[in-house]
Protein backbone atom coordinates (compact mmCIF):
# COMPACT_ATOMS: atom_id res chain seq x y z
CA UNK A 1 0.00 0.00 0.00
CA UNK A 2 3.29 2.51 0.52
CA UNK A 3 2.67 3.05 -3.43
CA UNK A 4 -1.11 4.33 -3.03
CA UNK A 5 0.25 7.43 -0.89
CA UNK A 6 1.47 9.72 -4.32
CA UNK A 7 -1.16 9.63 -6.24
CA UNK A 8 -3.60 10.68 -4.14
CA UNK A 9 -1.87 13.34 -2.05
CA UNK A 10 -0.05 15.19 -5.43
CA UNK A 11 -2.63 18.12 -5.64
CA UNK A 12 -3.22 18.90 -1.63
CA UNK A 13 0.54 18.74 -1.27
CA UNK A 14 2.30 19.21 -4.44
CA UNK A 15 4.85 21.83 -2.93
CA UNK A 16 5.62 19.21 -0.21
CA UNK A 17 6.06 16.12 -2.81
CA UNK A 18 8.52 18.15 -4.23
CA UNK A 19 10.53 19.20 -1.92
CA UNK A 20 14.25 18.04 -2.41
CA UNK A 21 14.73 17.58 1.42
CA UNK A 22 13.11 14.95 3.40
CA UNK A 23 10.33 17.17 5.70
CA UNK A 24 9.74 16.59 9.73
CA UNK A 25 7.32 13.90 10.00
CA UNK A 26 4.18 15.41 11.35
CA UNK A 27 2.21 13.26 13.84
CA UNK A 28 -1.05 14.48 15.18
CA UNK A 29 -2.96 13.23 18.71
CA UNK A 30 -6.41 13.74 19.41
CA UNK A 31 -7.78 13.59 22.64
CA UNK A 32 -11.32 13.14 23.60
CA UNK A 33 -10.79 15.04 27.32
CA UNK A 34 -8.63 17.98 28.59
CA UNK A 35 -5.65 16.81 29.15
CA UNK A 36 -5.71 17.86 32.68
CA UNK A 37 -3.86 16.93 35.88
CA UNK A 38 -4.24 13.54 35.32
CA UNK A 39 -5.53 10.34 33.94
CA UNK A 40 -6.18 8.67 30.31
CA UNK A 41 -5.78 11.78 27.55
CA UNK A 42 -2.56 13.44 30.80
CA UNK A 43 -0.94 9.86 29.63
CA UNK A 44 -1.39 10.03 25.92
CA UNK A 45 0.16 13.53 26.29
CA UNK A 46 3.44 12.57 28.38
CA UNK A 47 3.82 9.99 25.60
CA UNK A 48 3.21 12.65 23.22
CA UNK A 49 5.97 14.86 25.03
CA UNK A 50 8.41 11.80 24.96
CA UNK A 51 8.55 11.09 21.21
CA UNK A 52 8.79 14.82 20.83
CA UNK A 53 12.29 14.91 23.08
CA UNK A 54 13.27 11.50 21.73
CA UNK A 55 13.06 12.61 18.22
CA UNK A 56 13.68 15.57 18.24
CA UNK A 57 13.78 17.61 14.84
CA UNK A 58 12.72 14.42 12.94
CA UNK A 59 9.24 15.38 13.96
CA UNK A 60 6.57 17.64 14.79
CA UNK A 61 3.87 16.19 17.29
CA UNK A 62 0.83 18.28 18.18
CA UNK A 63 -2.38 17.62 19.19
CA UNK A 64 -6.17 18.73 19.91
CA UNK A 65 -7.60 18.42 23.24
CA UNK A 66 -11.48 18.10 24.17
CA UNK A 67 -12.65 16.16 20.79
CA UNK A 68 -16.12 14.61 21.39
CA UNK A 69 -16.74 11.26 20.15
CA UNK A 70 -18.60 12.83 16.91
CA UNK A 71 -18.62 14.00 13.66
CA UNK A 72 -16.17 16.77 15.16
CA UNK A 73 -13.65 13.92 15.35
CA UNK A 74 -13.72 14.07 11.45
CA UNK A 75 -13.07 17.40 11.36
CA UNK A 76 -10.48 17.68 13.45
CA UNK A 77 -8.85 14.35 11.69
CA UNK A 78 -9.53 16.48 8.11
CA UNK A 79 -7.88 19.25 9.72
CA UNK A 80 -4.67 17.70 10.85
CA UNK A 81 -4.07 16.23 7.13
CA UNK A 82 -4.92 19.95 5.62
CA UNK A 83 -1.73 20.97 7.72
CA UNK A 84 0.57 18.33 6.61
CA UNK A 85 0.29 15.53 9.47
CA UNK A 86 1.13 11.67 8.34
CA UNK A 87 0.48 9.85 11.37
CA UNK A 88 -2.32 10.49 13.41
CA UNK A 89 -3.03 8.93 16.83
CA UNK A 90 -6.89 8.72 17.44
CA UNK A 91 -6.79 7.83 21.66
CA UNK A 92 -10.43 7.28 22.28
CA UNK A 93 -13.32 4.02 21.51
CA UNK A 94 -15.66 6.47 20.56
CA UNK A 95 -13.27 8.20 17.54
CA UNK A 96 -13.31 4.41 15.82
CA UNK A 97 -15.93 4.91 12.80
CA UNK A 98 -14.26 8.49 12.15
CA UNK A 99 -11.33 6.77 11.57
CA UNK A 100 -11.97 4.29 9.33
CA UNK A 101 -14.06 7.11 7.33
CA UNK A 102 -11.00 9.65 7.15
CA UNK A 103 -8.87 6.67 6.50
CA UNK A 104 -10.61 5.33 3.40
CA UNK A 105 -10.10 9.02 2.09
CA UNK A 106 -6.15 9.62 2.94
CA UNK A 107 -4.50 6.18 1.40
CA UNK A 108 -1.26 8.72 2.40
CA UNK A 109 -1.79 9.26 5.84
CA UNK A 110 -1.23 6.29 8.49
CA UNK A 111 -3.65 6.57 11.70
CA UNK A 112 -3.35 4.77 15.27
CA UNK A 113 -6.80 4.16 16.95
CA UNK A 114 -6.43 3.14 20.35
CA UNK A 115 -8.44 0.42 21.72
CA UNK A 116 -10.74 -0.05 18.71
CA UNK A 117 -10.76 -3.14 16.51
CA UNK A 118 -11.43 -2.01 12.96
CA UNK A 119 -8.15 -1.36 10.62
CA UNK A 120 -7.25 -0.78 7.14
CA UNK A 121 -4.59 -0.86 5.36
CA UNK A 122 -3.27 2.61 6.84
CA UNK A 123 -5.15 2.31 10.27
CA UNK A 124 -3.70 0.20 12.89
CA UNK A 125 -5.34 -0.14 15.95
CA UNK A 126 -3.58 -0.44 19.34
CA UNK A 127 -3.99 -0.84 23.15
CA UNK A 128 -2.67 -1.70 26.81
CA UNK A 129 -3.31 -4.38 28.53
CA UNK A 130 -5.53 -2.21 31.00
CA UNK A 131 -6.49 -5.38 32.56
CA UNK A 132 -3.52 -6.39 33.98
CA UNK A 133 -3.07 -3.06 36.22
CA UNK A 134 -6.66 -3.69 37.28
CA UNK A 135 -5.65 -7.06 38.51
CA UNK A 136 -2.94 -6.01 39.85
CA UNK A 137 -4.94 -3.57 42.27
CA UNK A 138 -7.44 -5.64 42.64
CA UNK A 139 -4.36 -7.98 44.55
CA UNK A 140 -4.26 -5.63 46.61
CA UNK A 141 -7.79 -4.31 47.06
CA UNK A 142 -8.22 -7.95 48.76
CA UNK A 143 -6.18 -7.49 51.16
CA UNK A 144 -7.86 -4.39 52.24
CA UNK A 145 -11.72 -4.97 52.75
CA UNK A 146 -14.74 -7.33 51.35
CA UNK A 147 -16.76 -5.33 49.38
CA UNK A 148 -14.90 -3.35 46.41
CA UNK A 149 -16.89 -1.17 44.07
CA UNK A 150 -16.12 0.05 40.88
CA UNK A 151 -17.34 3.48 39.04
CA UNK A 152 -17.48 1.94 35.23
CA UNK A 153 -17.34 4.56 32.59
CA UNK A 154 -18.46 3.32 28.53
CA UNK A 155 -19.91 -0.16 28.51
CA UNK A 156 -17.43 -1.99 26.34
CA UNK A 157 -15.88 -4.83 26.70
CA UNK A 158 -12.21 -3.32 27.44
CA UNK A 159 -14.23 -1.70 30.26
CA UNK A 160 -16.16 -4.96 31.36
CA UNK A 161 -12.76 -6.76 31.04
CA UNK A 162 -10.92 -4.44 33.59
CA UNK A 163 -14.02 -4.50 36.10
CA UNK A 164 -13.68 -8.36 36.00
CA UNK A 165 -10.04 -8.31 36.85
CA UNK A 166 -9.76 -5.82 39.63
CA UNK A 167 -12.60 -8.41 40.95
CA UNK A 168 -10.47 -11.53 40.04
CA UNK A 169 -7.40 -9.76 41.83
CA UNK A 170 -9.05 -9.25 44.57
CA UNK A 171 -10.29 -12.65 45.09
CA UNK A 172 -6.96 -14.36 44.42
CA UNK A 173 -6.72 -13.00 47.80
CA UNK A 174 -9.65 -13.18 49.18
CA UNK A 175 -12.34 -15.81 47.70
CA UNK A 176 -15.14 -14.16 49.11
CA UNK A 177 -14.75 -10.48 48.01
CA UNK A 178 -17.88 -9.03 46.67
CA UNK A 179 -18.38 -6.22 44.11
CA UNK A 180 -20.33 -3.38 42.94
CA UNK A 181 -20.33 -1.12 39.83
CA UNK A 182 -22.18 2.10 38.82
CA UNK A 183 -21.76 3.48 35.55
CA UNK A 184 -21.59 7.03 34.42
CA UNK A 185 -21.53 6.00 30.61
CA UNK A 186 -18.71 8.39 30.25
CA UNK A 187 -15.35 8.90 29.73
CA UNK A 188 -14.42 11.98 31.33
CA UNK A 189 -17.20 13.01 33.92
CA UNK A 190 -15.94 14.43 37.01
CA UNK A 191 -19.22 15.38 38.65
CA UNK A 192 -20.51 12.44 38.05
CA UNK A 193 -17.75 10.30 38.75
CA UNK A 194 -18.08 11.62 42.11
CA UNK A 195 -21.67 10.92 43.00
CA UNK A 196 -20.86 7.54 41.32
CA UNK A 197 -18.09 7.34 43.85
CA UNK A 198 -20.44 8.71 46.57
CA UNK A 199 -23.33 6.10 45.62
CA UNK A 200 -20.95 3.45 46.21
CA UNK A 201 -19.75 4.60 49.54
CA UNK A 202 -22.81 4.86 50.85
CA UNK A 203 -23.36 1.17 50.15
CA UNK A 204 -21.08 0.30 51.69
CA UNK A 205 -18.29 0.15 49.38
CA UNK A 206 -14.83 1.14 51.29
CA UNK A 207 -12.22 0.40 48.39
CA UNK A 208 -12.65 1.64 44.61
CA UNK A 209 -11.18 1.19 41.48
CA UNK A 210 -12.66 3.74 38.09
CA UNK A 211 -12.06 3.01 34.64
CA UNK A 212 -12.81 6.67 34.36
CA UNK A 213 -10.39 9.60 33.33
CA UNK A 214 -10.05 12.03 36.35
CA UNK A 215 -8.90 11.71 39.86
CA UNK A 216 -12.21 12.46 40.99
CA UNK A 217 -13.21 8.76 42.39
CA UNK A 218 -9.86 9.01 44.80
CA UNK A 219 -10.69 12.76 45.36
CA UNK A 220 -13.91 11.18 46.61
CA UNK A 221 -12.30 8.63 48.50
CA UNK A 222 -9.98 10.78 50.54
CA UNK A 223 -13.06 12.91 51.55
CA UNK A 224 -15.25 10.25 52.64
CA UNK A 225 -12.45 8.63 54.47
CA UNK A 226 -12.61 5.43 52.24
CA UNK A 227 -9.37 3.95 49.81
CA UNK A 228 -8.93 4.12 46.30
CA UNK A 229 -7.10 3.55 43.21
CA UNK A 230 -5.51 5.39 40.72
CA UNK A 231 -5.53 4.61 37.08
CA UNK A 232 -3.80 5.68 33.79
CA UNK A 233 -1.25 7.93 35.47
CA UNK A 234 0.17 8.41 39.18
CA UNK A 235 -2.61 9.72 41.12
CA UNK A 236 -1.11 9.31 44.42
CA UNK A 237 -0.82 13.25 44.87
CA UNK A 238 -4.45 13.70 44.45
CA UNK A 239 -5.21 11.38 47.88
CA UNK A 240 -2.30 10.86 50.27
CA UNK A 241 -4.73 9.20 52.89
CA UNK A 242 -6.73 7.28 50.42
CA UNK A 243 -4.86 6.21 47.47
CA UNK A 244 -3.97 2.62 47.52
CA UNK A 245 -1.47 2.07 44.41
CA UNK A 246 -2.21 3.55 40.74
CA UNK A 247 -2.36 1.61 38.12
CA UNK A 248 -0.22 3.29 35.52
CA UNK A 249 -0.34 3.32 31.38
CA UNK A 250 2.88 3.92 29.42
CA UNK A 251 2.18 5.26 25.98
CA UNK A 252 5.81 5.90 25.44
CA UNK A 253 7.50 2.70 24.01
CA UNK A 254 4.43 1.93 21.80
CA UNK A 255 4.33 5.70 20.08
CA UNK A 256 8.59 5.36 20.07
CA UNK A 257 8.20 2.17 18.29
CA UNK A 258 5.25 3.60 15.77
CA UNK A 259 7.44 6.60 14.90
CA UNK A 260 10.61 4.68 14.60
CA UNK A 261 8.76 2.55 12.28
CA UNK A 262 6.96 5.41 9.96
CA UNK A 263 10.83 7.14 9.47
CA UNK A 264 12.18 3.75 8.81
CA UNK A 265 9.11 3.11 6.50
CA UNK A 266 8.01 0.21 8.42
CA UNK A 267 5.26 1.09 9.57
CA UNK A 268 2.49 -1.67 9.66
CA UNK A 269 -1.04 -2.04 10.07
CA UNK A 270 -2.08 -4.47 13.02
CA UNK A 271 -3.64 -4.93 16.05
CA UNK A 272 -1.18 -4.36 19.05
CA UNK A 273 -1.93 -5.20 22.40
CA UNK A 274 0.88 -4.28 25.06
CA UNK A 275 1.32 -4.77 28.89
CA UNK A 276 3.50 -5.52 31.68
CA UNK A 277 5.86 -7.68 29.69
CA UNK A 278 5.99 -4.53 27.45
CA UNK A 279 6.59 -1.92 30.20
CA UNK A 280 3.01 -0.45 29.31
CA UNK A 281 1.33 -1.47 32.48
CA UNK A 282 2.59 -0.98 36.02
CA UNK A 283 1.15 -1.08 39.62
CA UNK A 284 2.77 2.10 40.93
CA UNK A 285 3.08 3.28 44.68
CA UNK A 286 1.19 1.13 46.79
CA UNK A 287 0.17 2.23 49.77
CA UNK A 288 2.37 1.61 53.13
CA UNK A 289 -0.09 0.19 55.07
CA UNK A 290 -0.54 -2.66 52.82
CA UNK A 291 0.56 -5.70 53.81
CA UNK A 292 4.36 -6.43 52.60
CA UNK A 293 3.18 -10.04 51.56
CA UNK A 294 0.77 -8.49 49.18
CA UNK A 295 3.06 -6.46 47.90
CA UNK A 296 5.43 -9.65 47.07
CA UNK A 297 2.15 -11.08 45.36
CA UNK A 298 1.94 -8.20 43.35
CA UNK A 299 5.19 -8.60 42.56
CA UNK A 300 4.69 -12.77 41.66
CA UNK A 301 2.03 -11.84 39.34
CA UNK A 302 3.91 -9.03 37.39
CA UNK A 303 6.65 -11.36 36.99
CA UNK A 304 4.77 -14.19 35.91
CA UNK A 305 3.04 -11.54 33.74
CA UNK A 306 6.60 -10.77 31.89
CA UNK A 307 7.60 -13.82 31.29
CA UNK A 308 4.82 -15.58 29.98
CA UNK A 309 4.21 -17.73 33.68
CA UNK A 310 0.94 -16.22 34.74
CA UNK A 311 -1.62 -14.99 32.28
CA UNK A 312 -4.61 -12.90 34.30
CA UNK A 313 -7.78 -14.86 32.51
CA UNK A 314 -6.65 -18.63 33.43
CA UNK A 315 -9.95 -21.31 34.19
CA UNK A 316 -11.69 -21.56 36.03
CA UNK A 317 -14.14 -18.67 36.25
CA UNK A 318 -17.51 -18.70 36.51
CA UNK A 319 -19.99 -15.55 35.66
CA UNK A 320 -22.46 -14.20 38.23
CA UNK A 321 -25.02 -16.89 37.61
CA UNK A 322 -22.73 -19.45 37.79
CA UNK A 323 -22.07 -20.55 34.63
CA UNK A 324 -18.61 -22.19 33.51
CA UNK A 325 -17.06 -18.99 31.12
CA UNK A 326 -13.73 -20.27 30.95
CA UNK A 327 -12.53 -24.17 31.66
CA UNK A 328 -10.14 -25.17 34.21
CA UNK A 329 -6.52 -24.74 32.86
CA UNK A 330 -7.71 -22.96 29.65
CA UNK A 331 -5.94 -20.09 29.24
CA UNK A 332 -8.08 -16.89 27.40
CA UNK A 333 -7.08 -15.77 23.70
CA UNK A 334 -6.96 -12.51 22.86
CA UNK A 335 -10.13 -12.63 20.91
CA UNK A 336 -12.20 -13.72 23.63
CA UNK A 337 -11.15 -11.15 26.05
CA UNK A 338 -12.43 -8.61 23.09
CA UNK A 339 -15.58 -9.91 23.81
CA UNK A 340 -15.91 -10.44 27.22
CA UNK A 341 -19.67 -9.03 28.42
CA UNK A 342 -20.33 -10.69 31.39
CA UNK A 343 -19.92 -9.91 35.31
CA UNK A 344 -17.70 -12.97 37.15
CA UNK A 345 -18.82 -14.39 40.16
CA UNK A 346 -19.29 -12.02 42.95
CA UNK A 347 -19.98 -8.82 41.29
CA UNK A 348 -23.52 -7.56 41.73
CA UNK A 349 -26.05 -7.19 38.76
CA UNK A 350 -25.73 -7.41 34.94
CA UNK A 351 -23.68 -5.48 32.16
CA UNK A 352 -25.61 -3.00 30.68
CA UNK A 353 -27.15 -3.52 27.51
N1 LIG B 1 -11.35 7.25 25.95
C1 LIG B 1 -11.08 7.87 27.05
N2 LIG B 1 -10.73 7.02 28.00
C2 LIG B 1 -10.76 5.82 27.47
C3 LIG B 1 -10.50 4.53 27.98
O1 LIG B 1 -10.16 4.31 29.13
N3 LIG B 1 -10.68 3.55 27.09
C4 LIG B 1 -11.08 3.77 25.82
N4 LIG B 1 -11.27 2.72 25.04
N5 LIG B 1 -11.31 4.95 25.32
C5 LIG B 1 -11.15 5.96 26.16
Amino acid sequence: CGKKEEAPAAPAAAPEAAAPVADKLKVGFMYVSPIGDGGWTFQHELGRKAIQEKFGDKIETSMVESVPESADAERVMRDMIGQGNKLVFATSFGYQDFVQKVAADTPGVKFEHATGYKTADNAAVYDTKTFEGAYLAGIVAGAMTKTVGVVASVPIPEVVRNINSFVLGAQSVDPSIKAKVVWVNEWFAPPKESEAANSLINGGVDVMYQNTNSPAVLKTAEERGARAFGKDGDMSGFAPKAHLGSAVIDWTPYYTKVVQDTLDGKWQTGNFWWGVKEGAIDLKKIADDVPQEIKDKVEKAKAGMKDGTFAVWTGPVKDNAGKEVLEAGKVADDAWLRSINFYVNGIEGKVPG
